[in-house]
């Protein structure tokens, strides 16, 4: 059986969420490979909705459940997440990766004075910048820390005086920090957290060895990874299948299948160039039909048109098998509906992403129109739910044709609602 990988292929909240449930009633263990409290996978079942910051969705399915390495976790919202699905009688087996960074106070006062200054990207204040700042200057501190504080306590002075240090100096702001009350806070992350720590890489690898299938799940998009989105108006991971290897520790060989996930139109949240963002009343109409507002931060959402110029840069950077396009449904009864074939630069048609921000801020997106749908009926939903594509509206499913050779990759999975049962199989 197969690892598959499940990425957003556009800013964020494609609906992999979604999608990962629907994939993994077979799972053998689903596993979350970066980012943080700054995530925010919603599923809905039979009329509930839950959300997910950490955990990856299977979870729910009472699937094992890891956090991978390349993770970077804030213990108290992780211990709110499973204390929430357990008043639901959800108790999922959980294992977190040892090396896997944790989130301290100081990580969030540093994302929350950035931002407060005016000058961040638009962040979730949830200390994600700062605490992979801090893993990559060496002075993180990782679950496997927690069994012996004594030793880190150099490493935590450090990292305590470099906050107080930005805190002062950048932000003119004064924390009263020390080295005691964190050490005191990892003793009750320990407490609370200690029994579910171990190795996540060894654990991934003997159940690919075994035959069982694993499902990765991505967090944010391709265009907020690091390297390959909209610098610097991007979280401060990679997002790509590429790092799902990498986050999880197995080799690139042993993932079968990477499941590219993008919305039937567009959405971003925070600041940063957004060629096909729609221009209002269509983007309110949009924004309300489809609940575009931020799952972790109640933020509404930038909106726009599918813009296949970057979904086709996603499709590569990830080497996607198959699409999954979810939120069709929230565009009935706008018409036309327009999809981004290539951006005007300069007079020139260019077909190609640009690495710089404020090249593709001076894009100017070309568009296709297509005839818009109707509200689905009932009785169109059951029967393409049944496996009868063509009982979707015609206009719908030229919709889906068109994006489907725009991006020469299949658009295998369907959502058309946002109950765990309303996806198409195509
Ligand atoms: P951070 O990840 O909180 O540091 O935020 C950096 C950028 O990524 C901001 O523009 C956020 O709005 C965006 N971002 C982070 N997580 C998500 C997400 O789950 N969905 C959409 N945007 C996100």
């Amino acid at each position: 059986m197969p690892a598959v990988v499940v990425v957003g292929l556009q800013w964020g909240d494609e609906g992999k969420g979604k999608i990962v449930d629907f994939i993994s009633e077979k799972a053998d263990l689903a596993v979350r490979y970066q980012g943080g409290a700054n995530a925010g996978h919603t599923v809905v079942l039979n009329g509930r909705t839950y959300r997910f910051h950490h955990l990856p969705v299977a979870a729910l399915r009472g699937k094992h459940v890891c956090l991978a390495s390349g993770m970077v976790i804030d213990p108290v919202k992780l211990i709110e997440e499973l204390e929430s699905l357990s008043r639901e009688g959800i108790r999922p087996r959980l294992t977190i990766d040892g090396r896997a960074h944790i989130v301290l106070d100081i990580h969030k006062l540093l994302d929350e004075a950035e931002e407060s200054s005016g000058k961040g990207v638009g962040t979730t204040k949830r200390g994600i910048g700062p605490a992979y700042t801090y893993k990559c200057a060496r002075v993180g501190v990782r679950f496997s820390d927690l069994a012996d504080t004594e030793s880190i306590k150099p490493r935590l002075k450090k990292a305590i005086d470099m906050a107080r240090a930005l805190l002062s100096g950048v932000y003119n702001m004064d924390a009263e920090l020390d080295v005691e009350r964190v050490t005191q806070f990892l003793h009750e992350v320990t407490s609370r957290l200690g029994g579910y720590i171990g190795d996540v890489s060894l654990l991934v690898n003997e159940t690919l060895d075994r035959g069982g299938f694993v499902i990765l799940e991505g967090a944010q998009g391709t265009l907020l990874d690091i390297d390959h989105g909209t610098y610097p108006f991007v979280t401060s991971s990679n997002t790509t299948a590429g790092a799902a290897c990498n986050s999880v520790g197995i080799g690139p060989k042993r993932v079968d299948e990477v499941i590219g996930v993008a919305k039937a139109y567009a959405t971003r949240v925070g600041k940063g160039p957004f060629p096909t963002e729609m221009e209002e009343p269509v983007a309110s109409t949009v924004r309300e039909r489809g609940r575009e507002y931020g799952t972790t931060t109640g933020r509404p959402r930038r909106v726009g048109w599918f813009d296949a110029v970057a979904v086709r840069y996603s499709i590569m950077l990830n080497g996607v098998t198959s699409v999954a396009l979810t939120k069709a449904d929230c565009l009935a009864g706008i018409d036309p509906v327009k999809v981004c074939l290539a951006y005007e630069l300069d007079g020139q048609e260019i077909k190609s992403f640009p690495s710089s921000p404020y090249v593709l801020e001076r894009c100017k997106p070309v568009y296709a129109e297509l005839d818009g749908w109707e509200a689905l009926s009932r009785e169109e939903k059951l029967a393409a739910l049944k496996g009868n594509f063509d009982a979707l509206p015609k206009q719908l499913r030229e919709y889906v044709d068109f994006l489907e050779s725009l991006l020469a990759c299949p658009i295998k999975y369907l959502s058309i609602g946002a109950e765990r049962q309303e996806t198409v199989i195509r």
